[in-house]
């Protein structure tokens, strides 16, 4: 007899997961499941960004005379209006906003959680057709009462209550954690749902891929270029040269590494010297998501989710992925330390 496969929703895995959560009433569940909505209409957007010739360039003015919004600028407010109006955020860091935004709605006067975001990472990707994706990373906040402030968001990544992405990618995917395991689910845009594609998400040990924009080689610190060297060395046994794969999509070069196993780059350079990404919203919540695939994280020396923040949008180098891939890097970028030139 054919029994139909049981179809688990991103909705019902929450449900069904909320006593997981240590101060389970609910609001986180219905947080997620308001991240899960603003993912879609993003979706939308995204699947129509080719049509821009048509109905105008983002940015300008379409064929109707209305202003076309840059996407980024378009999923931000589609983010924080989905949150506002959810009624468990009291605030929001945005990589597209300066300041931290208060939520001031009036179920919201309650709320417990903040929400560390980038609204659409690899921004620079769009126009060519190529995966670009959305990172959230979610606190309890600190302060007990009152308007939240920024020192709320001065947490450090270890505090993360839950964490995730959204992949607009060959198909679109949502990924979290809230810190027991890695959940994986696919839209089925026939049903409009989320469905679980990916339980319980493990990255290898070891990989074979390696993702640095090495077009910056000159810049890198010595540690960085050994390590690329090491990529590129023929080795029979430990199966090198690895395979270079830069997408230029953090989301989409991390979702891939996380699936196949890889180590995924961007060093402080003398461009940069902390790097180019962004603590809080872009390496914490891959961060957290990595190690609770069995991966690791880490600026080079220390573990990303152990670094205090001192500001919303403040950078740091980032060596993520594979264990023994980040450990490696990690052990080069130790020894070769006082080394200022290769
Ligand atoms: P965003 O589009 O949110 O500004 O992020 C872009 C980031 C990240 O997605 C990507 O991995 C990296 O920038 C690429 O930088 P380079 O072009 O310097 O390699
Ligand atoms: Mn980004
Ligand atoms: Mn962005």
């Amino acid at each position: 007899m054919y029994t139909p496969k049981r179809v688990i929703t991103l909705g019902q895995f929450i449900i069904e997961r909320q006593s997981d959560f240590p101060y389970a009433k609910g609001e986180l569940s219905r947080l997620l499941r308001d991240i899960g909505i603003a993912a879609k209409m993003v979706n939308r957007e995204v699947n129509k960004a080719g049509l821009v010739d048509i109905l105008g360039d983002y940015g300008n003015t379409n064929v109707q005379g209305e202003e076309v919004k840059k996407l980024d600028v378009y999923a931000n407010e589609q983010f924080i209006s989905a949150l506002s109006s959810g009624g468990e955020t009291c605030a929001v860091a945005s990589e597209e906003n300066e300041e931290m935004v208060p939520i001031n709605s009036e179920i919201s006067k309650n709320a417990k959680y903040l929400v560390a975001m980038d609204p659409l990472d690899g921004s620079s990707n769009i126009d060519v057709n190529v995966s670009i994706g959305t990172i959230f990373s979610i606190y309890r906040r600190t302060t007990l009462s009152g308007p939240s402030n920024l020192s709320d968001f001065m947490q450090k990544g270890t505090e993360q209550v839950a964490a995730g992405y959204v992949i607009y990618g060959s198909s679109t995917m949502m990924v979290y954690t809230t810190g027991k395991g890695v959940n994986g689910f696919t839209l089925d845009p026939s049903i409009g749902e989320f469905c679980l594609s990916h339980p319980d998400m493990k990255i290898p040990k070891l990989g074979f891929i390696y993702s640095v924009n090495e077009g910056n080689y000159a810049h890198f610190p010595v540690g960085v270029k050994k390590f690329i060297k090491f990529c590129q060395e023929e080795d029979e046994k430990s199966k090198r040269p690895y395979s270079s794969r830069y997408i230029g999509s953090l989301v989409a070069d991390f979702h891939r590494n996380l699936l196949k196993g890889g180590i995924y780059i961007y060093p402080a350079t003398a461009k940069s010297p902390k790097g180019k990404l962004r603590l809080l919203y872009e390496c914490n919540p891959l961060a957290f998501i990595v190690e609770q695939a069995g991966g690791k994280a880490s600026d080079g020396f220390n573990r990303i989710l152990d670094i205090q923040p001192t500001s919303l949008h403040q950078r740091t180098p980032l060596f993520i992925g594979s264990p023994d891939m980040v450990s490696k890097a990690e052990e080069l970028m130790m020894r070769f330390s006082q080394v200022s030139t290769s």
